[in-house]
């Protein structure tokens, strides 16, 4: 009889464990389901496409609506002259033009420029190869050592003359002061600035 309970117990044990495991089969099953249906509805929620004119070409691609300007420039369009310093505004090393007027592309969303004109340092340049005169100025005046922050810097100091503001050192320094250099080449900037704005006319 002893035998009997002991058979009987085990054959129970044993069922209760297979139904443990299907209880955890199915629920893994059931958790991964709508997982997966999410995770494809949120892709095709969060994809766009994209019309803009970077360097005045015409480009259209699909895009993720979080992503930044900055990143859709350099990783989707291998426009890897706006840099990314510290991704937060704090810096400007990813300063490029929409329409023309200075942005911080880190803090732009990609979706923002649709229809826009975007320039970036490497549209500044004329179509010859020939440096735009702030280019040379920054050259010209050893405005720059590593060189990571200059297209930040030169993309916000065409913005300071085209906004009428590259009057004096001072006012050259207030509306350069969202553009830092770890160098300290500030006052080579501040110099090719000045020297730049008498041949700078109209729009870069
Ligand atoms: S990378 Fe955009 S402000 Fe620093
Ligand atoms: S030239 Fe090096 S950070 Fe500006």
């Amino acid at each position: 009889m002893a035998r009997v309970d002991e058979d009987e117990r085990s054959a129970g044990l044993e069922l209760a464990r297979r139904e443990v495991m299907a209880a955890g089969l199915a629920g893994s099953l059931l958790m991964g389901t709508p997982a997966t249906a999410s995770a494809r509805s949120e892709g095709s929620l969060n994809s766009a496409l994209l019309s803009f004119r970077p360097n005045g070409v015409e480009q259209a691609l699909e895009i993720d609506t979080r992503s930044s300007l900055l990143d859709v420039l350099r990783e989707g369009l291998g426009l890897v002259g706006a840099k990314k310093g510290c991704d937060h505004g704090q810096c400007g090393a990813c300063t490029v033009h929409v329409g023309g007027r200075r942005v911080l592309s880190c803090l732009t969303l990609a979706v923002q420029v649709e229809g826009c004109d975007v320039t970036t340092i490497e549209g500044l340049s004329r179509a010859d190869g020939a440096l735009h005169p702030m280019q040379q100025a920054f050259i010209d005046h050893d405005a720059l050592q590593c060189g990571y922050c200059t297209p930040g810097q030169i993309m916000s100091a065409v913005a300071c003359v085209r906004e009428g503001n590259a009057t004096s050192p001072d006012n050259i320094r207030e509306y350069m002061s969202g553009n830092l250099c770890r160098c300290g080449a500030y006052v080579g900037i501040v110099a090719a600035i000045e020297a730049a704005a008498s041949k700078l006319q109209g729009p870069a």
